[in-house]
């Protein structure tokens, strides 16, 4: 009977159903889109809904409790959907001949591993962010026996080093990780115990990735790291390589027209990348660089190792080199012992900063943290509280925001359709979603300059013109091409 879980060999049969669920930050979106790469060789093409697939897996985030939790409530629905399947195989003319697999991975699979499967049995498998690579290993043994169905190993250069080079993409803008892990050791956050020590891609191994995305047509793409700003991996000459560096390494790809990163620690924001943001175009004028809270005292209790008058250095620093550039934070409420004068200081320091877009949350203690045995946690009455009035504060920023692109001339990345007929959507260089009348299949895909007419929370919109205008495509400094400049669809 388990024999039948043996995953296919490719090109032997119709291609099984793979559908993967992603939780939690964009580290994982990118980890779901490499485990469908492993698992493709083995005949598995992705389907958008659990119903009818033969393998899901669960890419869990286990930051909040609420992350976490939602992964159990999943399972439940997955078990029926098992069960279910089950039953049709059984009955004469059932179409389904091989049981659901079901596995979890991601931060939870990291953080509860076995407990995992004794508290729904219906998981066949568990395997770690560092793990993935050995799928098809823990799926041929999860075919012989329960029981040894647990990857959590922590090497993520040997995960990196077995991924295949070729990489499943789905449009023009692609997470690329460059870095593992994390060192900080906050004391309110489960990564560092999550995805283990803080280590980086080799340069070059980077530059074929991006390559290789760029040949398949990706216009943009995103660096990932917990801290990616104290990326330090080797370089060609062997020696260890900067953040900076690297993105004057991939400037030179031809095709890749705009590179983010995200996300920064304060602490790492060293001289050389806010040189690169003054003189490399294809940086784009975004940051998320977050402060958690703006009292001192928070901070020293947080151990984020800075306090706020550093931040707002670093802050004039970065603007300084590049006035245009967009912020973007993530704050805390409610960290055990917060004041109502710490939370002012929150408060203020948003005000002195602003924001284009932040998110926040109320505290949620996490097993095994430093900061969940600290006393004085702060009633989750008055951490709604806070968080509604430091939410309102930050959507009003980000509303202003918005609104003072409008009357600019920008450069759209075009990346798909929207609701309604004729609409497509792109992003701006400060990460906006914007919408205009066009013909999508002539503006996907390309970057194009648009006259932004109307800002509103969450996105911009305007119309198309045909080329920039010259004072503005200076203030924005960002990358249009020259072939971009042409009428479009010509
Ligand atoms: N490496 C990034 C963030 C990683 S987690 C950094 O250092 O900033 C993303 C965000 O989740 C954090 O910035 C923090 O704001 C929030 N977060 C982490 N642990 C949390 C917890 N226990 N309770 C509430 N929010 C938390
Ligand atoms: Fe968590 Fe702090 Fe590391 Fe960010 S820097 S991942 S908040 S421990
Ligand atoms: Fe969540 Fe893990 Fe990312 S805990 S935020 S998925 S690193």
């Amino acid at each position: 009977m388990t024999d039948t879980l043996v995953p296919p060999k490719a090109g032997t049969s119709a291609p099984k159903r793979l559908f993967i669920k992603t939780y939690g930050c964009q580290m994982n979106v990118y980890d779901s889109e490499r485990m469908a790469d492993v698992l493709r060789p083995l005949g598995y093409a992705t389907t958008n809904t659990a119903e009818g697939a033969d393998f899901v897996i669960l890419n869990t985030c286990h930051i909040r409790e609420r992350a976490a939790e939602k992964v159990y409530s999943e399972l439940g629905k997955l078990k029926e959907l098992k069960d279910a399947r089950a039953e049709n195989s059984k009955t004469q003319g059932g179409t389904e001949k091989n049981p659901m697999i079901i596995a979890v991975a991601g931060c939870v699979a990291q953080a509860e591993g076995e407990e995992i499967m004794k508290r729904q049995p219906a998981v066949d498998l568990v395997v770690g962010p560092q793990a993935y690579h050995q799928l098809p290993e823990l799926l041929t043994r999860t075919a012989r026996a329960r029981g040894e169905r647990i990857g959590a190993d922590f090497a993520p250069d040997e995960k990196f080093d077995a991924l295949p080079a070729e990489r499943g993409v789905n449009g023009y803008s692609a997470f690329l990780t460059v870095q593992e892990g994390c060192d900080k050791f906050c004391t309110f956050c489960v990564v560092p115990y999550t995805r283990g020590a803080e280590w980086s891609r080799p340069v070059a191994a980077i530059l074929a990735e991006a390559r290789e995305l760029s040949a398949k047509g990706v216009r943009e793409v995103t660096l990932l790291g917990q801290n990616v700003n104290a990326y330090d991996g080797e370089g060609p000459d062997g020696k260890p390589s900067t953040l900076a560096r690297l993105a004057y390494a991939l400037a030179e790809i031809p095709g890749l027209d705009r590179i983010r990163y995200t996300t920064s620690h304060p602490n790492d924001m060293s001289d050389d990348l806010i040189e690169a943001h003054r003189d490399l175009d294809v940086l784009m004028p975004w940051l998320h660089l977050p402060v958690q809270s703006g009292s001192d005292r928070i901070l020293r209790l947080m151990n984020r190792k800075h306090g706020r008058q550093k931040y707002f250095d670093l802050i004039d620093r970065i603007r300084e080199a590049r006035p245009d550039m967009a912020l973007s934070g993530d704050f805390i409420v409610g960290f055990p012992g917060e004041t109502d004068r710490d939370f002012d200081e929150t408060m203020d320091l948003v005000r002195r900063v602003t924001y284009a877009s932040a998110f926040s949350f109320m505290y949620s203690p996490r097993p095994g943290t430093p900061a969940s045995g600290m006393g004085a946690q702060v009633p989750a009455e008055i951490s709604r509280q806070r968080l509604h009035a430091l939410q309102a504060l930050l959507f009003e920023q980000q509303t202003a925001f918005n609104q003072s692109r409008v009357g600019m001339t920008i450069p759209v990345l075009f990346e798909g359709r929207g609701k309604f007929d004729g609409h497509v959507t792109g992003r701006s260089p400060w990460l906006q979603s914007v919408y205009v009348d066009g013909v999508a299949d002539q503006l996907i895909g390309r970057i194009v300059p648009v006259k932004i007419e109307s800002g509103g929370l969450k996105s911009l919109s305007g119309r198309l013109v045909e080329t920039l205008v010259a004072p503005v495509a200076s203030v924005l400094g960002a990358s249009v091409s020259d072939k971009e400049k042409a009428p479009y669809g010509a």
